[in-house]
């Protein structure tokens, strides 16, 4: 199954991916956190794009479709793929149609996870991640010092993940990325998946759908 994962920032792509990853055995591709390994390697890509990631803008798209290319051609691509993150406007959904006819692979479906602005905007203010285990996971109000409820390694929190740059993001989001969801649906392969409510039950949506 060849799938996209749609929806503003912090609506749940990567929390969701891991569940659609495990269920369908596909391999779940998030260019954020492609990204973000190779600024924590300080990379020559990390350090050309690190500036980019951590004040909400959008990363050259040069840059992302060489990362594509070449994630396609290391992994392959017979069991599938989960893309999270990408495309993430309309010209770099065009160059990975024009990528993916020439391996003679069709796109199943995108499914975009929609969440209101206030849902987003309190789901990352508690967003954090294992320093040791990079697991995902919330904390409630005030509990900063919290341990990763998997591998009991530092939670922290990522450095997009602030007021002013989270508002960036949305406004990049709107501008940049929300026209993919005209551009999917004319192409009738858009799931809008309500992204409200308990993660399971989020996912329990997406399942039924597929
Ligand atoms: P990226 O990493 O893709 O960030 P994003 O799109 O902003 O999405 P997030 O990772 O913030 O959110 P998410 O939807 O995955 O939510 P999550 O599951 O964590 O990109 C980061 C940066 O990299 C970009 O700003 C850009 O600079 C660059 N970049 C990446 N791709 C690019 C591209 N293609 N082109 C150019 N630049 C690119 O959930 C959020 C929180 O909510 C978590 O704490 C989670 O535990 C919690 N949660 C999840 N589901 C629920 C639920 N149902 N109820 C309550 N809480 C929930």
């Amino acid at each position: 199954m060849m799938l996209v994962l749609l929806g503003p920032p912090g609506a749940g792509k990567g929390t969701q991916a891991k569940n659609i990853e495990k269920k369908f055995g596909i391999d779940h591709i998030s260019t954020g956190d492609i990204l973000r390994s190779e600024i924590k390697k300080n990379s020559v890509l990390g350090m050309k794009v690190r500036e980019y990631v951590e004040n909400g803008k959008l990363v050259p798209d040069s840059l992302i479709i060489e990362i594509i290319k070449e994630v396609i051609s290391s992994n392959g691509t017979k069991n599938g793929f989960l893309m999270d993150g990408f495309p993430r406007n309309i010209r770099q959904a065009d160059m990975f149609s024009g990528m993916l006819d020439e391996l003679g692979i069709k796109l199943d479906r995108v499914i975009n996870i929609v969440v209101d602005r206030e849902e987003i905007i309190k789901r990352l203010g508690k967003r954090r991640v294992c320093k040791l285990c990079h697991a995902v996971s919330s904390v409630n109000n005030g509990e900063d010092s919290a341990i990763c409820p998997k591998c009991g390694g530092e939670l922290i929190k990522r450095k997009d993940d602030n007021g002013e740059i989270i508002r960036r993001r949305l406004e990049v989001y709107e501008e940049e990325t929300s026209p993919l969801i005209e551009y999917y649906r004319k192409k009738g392969i858009l799931l809008n998946i309500d992204g409200s409510g308990t993660e399971e039950e989020v996912t329990g949506r997406i399942f039924e759908s597929l």
